[in-house]
């Protein structure tokens, strides 16, 4: 069994640092999320910011995945990768950021609406920023991992939107992914317990259709099954004795 890491207060102040720089580099490509911009130009300006605040991309060769940064276009749920799609008015455009610093991994993503005026679009990605919050709020020592999961799909349950399942949010640390796994539904046991020094990403994905998914043939990019458009928000976050603490915050 993998157990859950326990870090120590020095070691929370590194990530403390490598989720200010990856939120950092999250800021910078969203911002330039304009009309025209292709999702590599967007990439390889992370891989600027990237070089010039001494972090490197976690997400680069990992499992051979071939670019900085996750960009998830409309129905693209995650793992987007980088190419000569040009964004437009009316995309949703999703920016997933990971990066190494000293030993440990930043880890966060947000979607951002290009001149969209759908409010049924705009709903949805302020819901699932919303759950992402609900579920920080519900991130506390004595609370359980099925606390988190809960608040997040209240969210999403109350404004009519589904959930993926497949891919959850995850323990952070010396690797990406370590225990625990936090889902965005509540599941049938309430999971591990909350404590202090746990780091963890909560990071849901909301869909206006189907929660169903597709895989395309690449390999990585996730698709909805029914090209209905797809949110994505996720923050690191580490357990104090107060509650969460935002290791990347925007
Ligand atoms: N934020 C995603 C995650 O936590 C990013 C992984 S993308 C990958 O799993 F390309 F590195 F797989
Ligand atoms: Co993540």
């Amino acid at each position: 069994m993998n157990d859950i890491i326990i870090k120590t207060e020095e070691e929370i102040e590194i990530m403390r640092q490598a989720g200010a720089r990856a939120a950092e580099v999250l800021r910078i490509v969203c911002d330039a999320v304009v009309p025209g911009i292709t999702t590599k130009e967007l990439d390889d300006l992370a891989l600027g910011v990237m070089d010039s605040i001494g972090v490197k991309s976690a997400f680069l060769n990992y499992m051979g995945y071939p670019a900085q940064t996750c960009i998830s276009i409309n129905d693209t749920i995650i793992h987007g990768i980088p190419d000569g799609r040009k964004v437009k008015d009316g995309d949703v455009v999703s920016v997933d950021v990971g990066v190494w610093y000293n030993g440990f991994v930043g880890d966060n993503a947000k979607t951002v609406a290009v001149n969209v005026t759908d409010p049924k679009v705009l709903a949805l990605l302020e819901n699932t920023e919303k759950a992402l919050m609900a579920g920080i709020k519900a991130a506390k020592p004595g609370n359980h991992v099925g606390d988190v999961s809960r608040a997040v799909e209240k969210v999403a349950i109350d404004n009519n939107l589904s959930v993926v399942r497949e891919f959850v949010g995850h323990g952070c640390g010396r690797s990406m992914h370590e225990e625990p796994q936090v889902p965005n539904y509540r599941t049938r046991t309430k999971g591990a317990l909350l404590r202090e020094g746990m780091v963890f990403c909560i990071e849901p994905m909301f869909n206006l259709g189907t929660r169903r998914i597709r895989m395309m043939p690449d390999g990585w990019t996730v698709v909805t099954s029914d090209g209905k458009f797809s949110a994505h928000f996720e923050h690191m976050i580490a357990i104090t004795k107060n509650g969460a603490e935002i290791l990347t915050p925007r």
